[in-house]
């Protein structure tokens, strides 16, 4: 089953459009990678799903019109977005930074932060530093941690490996797939590596220039030829 639906969705800035009739669907539970270079567009599309740039089209979760709504009330139907960087406020604690995240849920507070120390032990046990003192690693799980505090049903993470040393993207990313599997919470990830990104995703879309080349099941884009010689080295 579907969770998110985009149909012939157009975006874009004052300065023009960036996103050109995109379609694509979200399967609830899943992991759905959207893949593609540097300036592809990965970014502004994640802003048109959550309602923060205008935007043309067809857009639903679960049924209900995401459209008309805005960026606060598409949150509060479950949506949690990441943005491109390190989204914590470095001036507080990794306590305080999940606290915030409850703001949404804030019954059962303790026992959910508890529950993501135990995803992201690193996190517990420095749990009274300023997020700035975190390495880039663990700055990025506690973005993802405070957004999973309100148990959103679609989440959106903006290039969490962005800057990160290879063996810590592969940590976070084993993260996020017991996360998936343990929580069944629906993610949309983007990812500029093709090679991680299909392995990490049951479903990918690629995008080039602003529009969907091809989107599929993560082993069908994977086994596709113009995929592997253009974004997996032949
Ligand atoms: N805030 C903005 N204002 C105007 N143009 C933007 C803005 N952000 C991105 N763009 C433009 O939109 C296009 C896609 O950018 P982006 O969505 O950030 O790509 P990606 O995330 O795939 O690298 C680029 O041409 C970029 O210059
Ligand atoms: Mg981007």
């Amino acid at each position: 089953m579907s969770l998110l639906v985009a149909e012939g969705l157009s975006a874009g800035y004052d300065r023009g459009q960036v996103l050109h009739n995109i379609t694509f669907e979200v399967a609830e539970g899943e992991i759905t990678v959207v893949l593609g270079a540097n300036g592809a567009g990965k970014t502004t599309l994640l802003r048109a799903l959550t309602g923060l740039i205008r935007r043309s089209g067809h857009l639903e979760l679960d049924g209900v019109d995401l459209m008309g709504l805005s960026t606060e009330k598409i949150a509060a139907r479950g949506v949690a977005h990441v943005p491109q960087g390190r989204g914590t406020f470095i001036d507080l604690t990794v306590e305080e930074n999940l606290r915030i995240g409850a703001h949404l849920r804030p019954r059962g507070e303790k026992r959910e932060i508890a529950r993501w120390y135990e995803h992201f032990p690193r996190l517990g046990e420095r749990r009274t530093q300023k997020a700035g003192g975190l390495s880039g690693g663990e700055q990025q799980m506690l973005a993802i941690a405070r957004a999973l505090m309100s148990s959103p049903r679609l989440l959106l993470l903006d290039e969490p490996s962005l800057g990160l040393a290879p063996k810590v993207t592969q940590e976070l990313f084993a993260s996020l797939g017991v996360i998936n599997a343990e929580s069944g919470a629906t993610i949309v990830v983007v990812e500029q590596n093709a090679h991680l990104a299909l392995d990490i995703g049951s479903s990918a879309v690629l995008l080039e220039a602003g529009r969907v080349v091809s989107s599929g099941p993560a082993d069908v884009l994977k086994a596709n030829d113009d995929i592997r010689r253009a974004y997996l080295g032949g």
